[in-house]
């Protein structure tokens, strides 16, 4: 008989795929090659360890350079503790996911540069998924700034994004990023830099690791936490 570790693993794992799958087929009538570049998307992260850092949201959650909001849905798919406010700066994407918003009604996106945010406190957590290493490096204080400004105290930022090392799997990304979004740079940076960039926005560092070293790609994880304000 399996254990029942084992059993919770494969639970855990039956959960995240059939989540991705419900929010990937929310898209049904977009086109072929939009539920293709979605289904590619999809393949390409580390769905383990993302799974489990979403399913510890909770409540209204930013998400910035949502793209269609696949992951918004996943997110809501997997965790049914949060709403999902996502943005992105491409029209075609958020107009594309508009097309299909009622099938996951606690997703929403709108058209915003992240580097436009303004919200004062009004967020429990944060997400940025792959969309930092597409600002110029310059604007990444600016943006943690404004994401410290939009969260609670206390509030979560993720961020799942790639290194700039290993120096192998960067160019495999660059690559990829100058196939599919015909941007000739990209701007990643160490984890941990990162990590302390947020810290000098006002948040504490929870988590700070990569992942799926098997990967072509370097990913890797931050979870911080913005700082109560000091009394
Ligand atoms: C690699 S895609 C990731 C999309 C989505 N987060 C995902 O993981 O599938 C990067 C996204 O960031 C968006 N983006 C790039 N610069 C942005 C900016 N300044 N403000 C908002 N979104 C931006 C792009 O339009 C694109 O949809």
């Amino acid at each position: 008989m399996p254990s029942p570790e084992r059993t919770c693993v494969r639970f855990a794992r039956v959960h995240r795929l059939h989540a991705a799958y419900r929010a990937w087929s929310s898209y049904r009538g977009a086109g072929l090659r939009t539920r293709a570049f979605l289904a590619g998307r999809l393949a390409a992260l580390p769905l383990r360890p993302l799974a489990r850092e979403l399913g510890e949201l909770h409540g209204r959650v930013l998400s910035v350079g949502s793209g269609h909001g696949l992951n918004e849905r996943w997110l809501a798919e997997l965790n049914p503790a949060v709403t999902v406010d996502g943005s992105d700066v491409n029209a075609e994407r958020v107009a594309m996911a508009a097309l299909s918003e009622d099938r996951q009604p606690r997703v929403r996106l709108r058209l915003l540069d992240v580097r436009d945010l303004d919200e004062r406190e009004a967020f429990d957590a944060a997400v940025a998924i792959d969309v930092l290493h597409h600002v110029p490096s310059g604007d990444h204080e600016l943006i943690a700034r404004a994401l410290a400004q939009a969260l609670n105290p206390g509030g979560i930022v993720l961020v799942k994004d790639i290194a700039h090392t290993p120096r192998w799997q960067h160019a495999f990304n660059s690559l990829h990023d100058r196939l599919l979004s015909a941007e000739p740079e990209t701007f990643s940076r160490e984890p941990e830099q990162m990590a302390a960039l947020f810290e000098g926005a006002g948040f504490r560092t929870e988590r700070c690791y990569r992942v799926a070293p098997l990967s072509p790609y370097p990913h890797f994880i931050l979870r911080l936490r913005r700082a109560p304000p000091s009394a």
